[in-house]
């Protein structure tokens, strides 16, 4: 069993899919924002705003490697950045590693951000107005690592159940 992977834009719902699906699958599920907040006693937020966006993104890369190296296969799900820094895209389809692009449109994105923008850094100063735009850019440079992902799974106006037995499916 290979790692599996979650990677997609924030408020793609990486997290959730990554607990029902570690469920479904009966292996060990991580978050690599958990695992970084875990190892700097330091909230995502706090990190941003203390230490700043290069010092977590450090973090990011030892405990996302860390990680995959790690014998025990896990769901981990990963920050919305996690693929675009440090050739990360490239070990999206690495030996140890099966990943999933939660592919949602921009308006869905859009909506969903508009309630959980506060706990995220880069777009918690935004405006409603101001966020369409911001998304819209940003996806457009992210995309290509998203891409990488051994898998494009859309989840626009699917159930949670649906998603995850889409890929549970790429999985068998
Ligand atoms: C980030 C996404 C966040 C978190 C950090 C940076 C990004 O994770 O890692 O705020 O660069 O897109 P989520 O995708 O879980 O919100």
């Amino acid at each position: 069993m290979k790692n599996v992977v979650l990677v997609g834009y924030m408020g793609c719902g990486k997290t959730t899919v990554a607990k029902i699906l570690a469920e479904r699958l009966k292996i060990k599920r991580v978050d690599l924002d958990h695992l970084i907040e875990n190892h700097s006693g330091l909230s995502v937020e706090k990190l941003f705003l203390d230490r700043g966006e290069l010092f977590f993104r450090k973090l990011e890369h030892q405990l996302f490697l860390e990680q995959l190296v790690n014998s025990e296969p896990v769901v981990l799900s990963t920050g919305g950045g996690t693929p675009c820094y440090y050739d990360h895209h490239l070990l999206l389809q690495s030996d140890k590693v099966v990943s999933i692009y939660l592919k949602a449109s921009l308006d869905t994105l859009v909506d969903r951000l508009k309630l959980g923008k506060k706990k995220r850094p880069l777009i918690a100063c935004k405006t409603d107005e101001e966020l369409k735009e911001f998304i819209a850019k940003h996806l457009f440079e992210r995309n290509y690592y998203y891409n990488q992902a051994s898998f494009v799974v859309e989840i626009d106006n699917k159930s949670l159940g649906e998603i995850v037995a889409e890929i549970s499916y790429l999985l068998a």
